[in-house]
């Protein structure tokens, strides 16, 4: 028996930030981050919509990039003080992330960030207000997931909230939020996106629904994320909701140790200089993780069946594990990604001597692998890693070894 959740809601489309103009309430909190949706006027029309639709409407602006605990209660504070019955996040995945747990906070104060991190433990929300997410990147696709990831920087570590109570109530997916991202943006965040749909498609949680997403979303990444990087525009469109289906796909089927490996290295290197940024520890962990997974029979066929969807050839499943990883390979060079943490450099561009030297990662490597063993995404992983395991893939991470255990 399983459950599969999704927005009530979801406009898709040129457009379709108008129908911020539907929403009915009074009052409205628009959560947004460091300035691109101000930039882009974007931020300006949402609240020209909200107040058409008759609502007073307040910004809460500034928020980070992979948003800290602390963000989130300031944020909740004044949402205490305002009393919003809509809050609407616009932006990124780190904006929307950051809103989604100042949401939980709003409705429950008493509730602290470690009652928050446990999994699928969130008491009912929707008791004060409804959240509406528009997504301006294309990868997390948290505007339709049970997930917010808040970095907690005292411990340096990312932690996911997952429950579907903070799955949002209306999803907004308007390209042309999305026209306006850098290049590394839209790279990063694409390998975010395939990342989602091959780890949903190997979960051990995965479901016919889940994979008709994931597969579709393979596809349409797989046309258009290089085209996209390469200011193709209409690709860059449908890169946004490919991102989005991958999104409906794992925030029911759940994702594998790529992302745990992300989470648990995204902030612990932050004292080198180094933000291993999400969409590029993605990238760079996938293959090595295909490999240790494909030692699973089950997920070994279902890498095969990606392969086969994705039309890279080979005549038996392992062939199609070993051009699967090829392809994914080659996909970070055309957008210009490191394929080890060894080689990540500034601007997250691969170069010779990257950000982590190797005695500290060494120092690290003990206590990253078992925090993300005990990452919440760890437990629908097909094959599940010993700590000694765990460091070795970590090793072949760092170094870029291939993976033969
Ligand atoms: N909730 C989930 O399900 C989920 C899934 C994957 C990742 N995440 C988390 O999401 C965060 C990353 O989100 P992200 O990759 O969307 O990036 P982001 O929200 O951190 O934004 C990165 C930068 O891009 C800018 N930006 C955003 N949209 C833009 C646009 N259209 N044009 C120009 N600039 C723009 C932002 O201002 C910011 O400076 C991480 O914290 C990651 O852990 C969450
Ligand atoms: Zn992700």
């Amino acid at each position: 028996m399983a459950r599969f959740t999704l927005p009530r809601d979801l406009y898709h489309g040129k457009g379709a930030l108008e129908n911020l103009k539907t929403l009915k309430g009074k009052k409205a909190i628009i959560c947004v981050g460091g300035g691109s949706m101000k930039r882009g006027g974007f931020l300006q029309r949402a609240q020209a919509y909200l107040e058409e639709a008759g609502m007073e409407v307040k910004i809460f602006e500034g928020i980070e990039s992979d948003p800290s605990v602390e963000t989130v209660m300031k944020g909740a504070e004044v949402m205490q003080e305002f009393g919003p019955d809509w809050i609407v996040a616009i932006g990124g995945g780190s904006p929307i992330d950051a809103a989604k747990a100042m949401w939980i906070k709003y409705e429950y104060p008493e509730c602290t960030f470690e009652d928050m991190c446990k999994v699928f433990g969130i008491p009912e929300l929707r008791k004060k207000a409804h959240f509406c997410a528009i997504s301006s990147t294309s990868g997390t696709a948290t505007e339709v997931t049970a997930f917010s990831i808040i970095t907690d920087y005292s411990k340096g570590i990312k932690y996911p909230i997952a429950d579907f109570e903070i799955t949002p109530d209306v999803a907004i997916v308007d390209p042309e939020l999305a026209e306006t991202m850098p290049k590394k943006l839209v790279a990063h965040t694409g390998m975010d996106a395939i990342t989602h749909a091959i780890e949903a498609y190997v979960s051990t949680a995965n479901s016919a629904y889940a994979d008709s997403l994931a597969i579709h979303a393979i596809e349409l990444i797989q046309a258009n994320l290089v085209k996209s990087y390469n200011e193709d525009m209409e690709a860059r469109d449908i890169m946004h909701d490919a991102q989005c289906l991958a999104g409906m796909a794992f925030s029911n089927a759940l994702l594998g140790i790529v992302h745990s490996m992300a989470h648990k290295t995204g902030a612990v290197f932050a004292d080198q200089g180094a933000h291993i940024i999400h969409g590029a520890a993605n990238a760079m962990y996938l293959p090595k993780v295909i490999a240790f997974n494909a030692k699973d029979e089950t997920a070994k066929k279902r890498y095969g069946v990606i392969a086969d969807y994705m039309h890279l050839g080979g005549s038996n499943d392992d062939e199609k594990v070993q051009l699967l990883i090829k392809y994914l390979r080659k996909m970070n060079d055309d957008l210009n990604i490191p394929h080890c943490i060894k080689n990540y450099g500034a601007d997250s561009f691969p170069t010779e001597n990257g950000f982590v030297p190797e005695d500290i990662y060494k120092e690290r490597r003990h206590d990253i692998a078992a925090n993300a063993i005990l990452d919440a995404c760890t437990g629908s992983n097909p094959r599940q890693p010993s700590q000694e395991e765990m460091e070795k893939l970590l090793d072949c991470c760092y170094y870029d070894l291939d993976v033969d255990f």
